[in-house]
C-alpha cells in the first residue's frame, strides 16, 4: 500500500498513520517528526529548517524533496509506506510524482481528512496539556499564534493538492471529526473499496 495521508495540523495525520502502520506493516513517512528529529540532532538540515517550523512555516520544497527522495531508496519501502505531512505544495506533488514514476511506484490513494478549524485548535490544545501532565516537552509550533499560521500555510499552498489529486483521480475523503476509531474504520473500509486492502470480513455470529 502507497498512501499519502493530507490534512490540517491537528487533523490526526500522525494518529492514522500510526494505526495503519500497526495493521499493515507499513512504513510511515513523517516529514515533521523527521525535520524535528534533524532539530534536535543540529545536523545542517535541523539548523535550517528549526527558526522555519518554529514560526509555522513551510520549510523550503528542495529540502523535504531530498530528504523523501534518499528514504524512497530505502530498503525497508519495499512492502508500501505512508506519506504524513508530504508533499505540502505543488512543486512537491509534483516532484513525488516523478519520483515515483523512476522508480516505478504506483500511488494507491491520497487520503484527505477534514476537519472544521474550531477542532482543530480544541485537539492541539488538549495535547499540549497532556504532554504537559506527562511532564514531556510541548512543540514549539503548538502555541495559538504559531498554530493560526500553520492553519494559513495550509489554506494557501497544501489545499491546492485537494484539487490536484481529485484531478489525478486518487482522492478519497473522510470526515476527520469522527472519533479516532471511527476514522479509522472509514479509512480502512474505502482502502479496501479501491482494492488497496482486504476487506475486513465479519463473521457470523
Ligand atoms: P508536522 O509535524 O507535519 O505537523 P502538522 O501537519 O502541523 O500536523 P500535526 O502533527 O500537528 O497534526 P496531525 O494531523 O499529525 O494530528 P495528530 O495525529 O498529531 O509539520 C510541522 C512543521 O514541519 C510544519 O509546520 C513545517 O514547518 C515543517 N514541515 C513538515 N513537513 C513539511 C513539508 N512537506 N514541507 C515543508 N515543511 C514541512 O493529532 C493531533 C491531536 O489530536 C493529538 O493529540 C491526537 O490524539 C488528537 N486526535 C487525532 N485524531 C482525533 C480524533 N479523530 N478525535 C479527537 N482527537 C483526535
Amino acid at each position: 500500500m502507497r498512501l499519502i495521508l493530507l490534512g490540517p495540523p491537528g487533523a490526526g495525520k500522525g494518529t492514522q498513520a500510526q494505526r495503519l502502520v500497526q495493521k499493515y506493516g507499513i512504513v510511515q513517512l513523517s516529514t515533521g517528526e523527521m525535520l524535528r528529529a534533524a532539530v534536535a540532532a543540529q545536523t545542517p538540515i535541523g539548523l535550517q529548517a528549526k527558526d522555519i517550523m518554529a514560526s509555522g512555516s513551510l520549510v523550503p520544497d528542495e529540502m523535504v524533496i531530498s530528504i523523501i527522495s534518499d528514504r524512497l531508496d530505502q530498503p525497508d519501502m519495499k512492502n508500501g509506506f505512508i506519506l504524513d505531512g508530504f508533499p505540502r505544495t505543488v512543486p512537491q506533488a509534483e516532484a513525488l510524482d516523478d519520483l515515483l514514476k523512476r522508480k516505478h511506484i504506483r500511488l494507491d490513494a491520497v487520503v484527505e481528512l477534514r476537519v472544521n478549524e474550531s477542532a482543530l485548535l480544541n485537539r492541539v490544545e488538549t495535547r499540549v496539556a497532556e504532554m504537559r501532565a506527562r511532564g514531556e516537552e510541548v512543540r514549539v509550533d503548538d502555541t495559538p499564534e504559531v498554530l493560526s499560521k500553520r492553519l494559513a500555510s495550509y489554506r494557501s499552498l497544501t489545499e491546492p493538492l485537494i484539487h490536484y489529486y481529485s484531478e489525478r483521480r486518487k482522492l478519497l475523503t473522510v470526515d476527520g471529526m469522527m472519533t479516532i476509531e471511527h476514522v479509522t474504520r472509514e479509512i480502512n473500509r474505502i482502502l479496501a473499496a479501491i482494492g488497496a486492502v482486504e476487506p475486513v470480513i465479519k463473521k457470523a455470529a
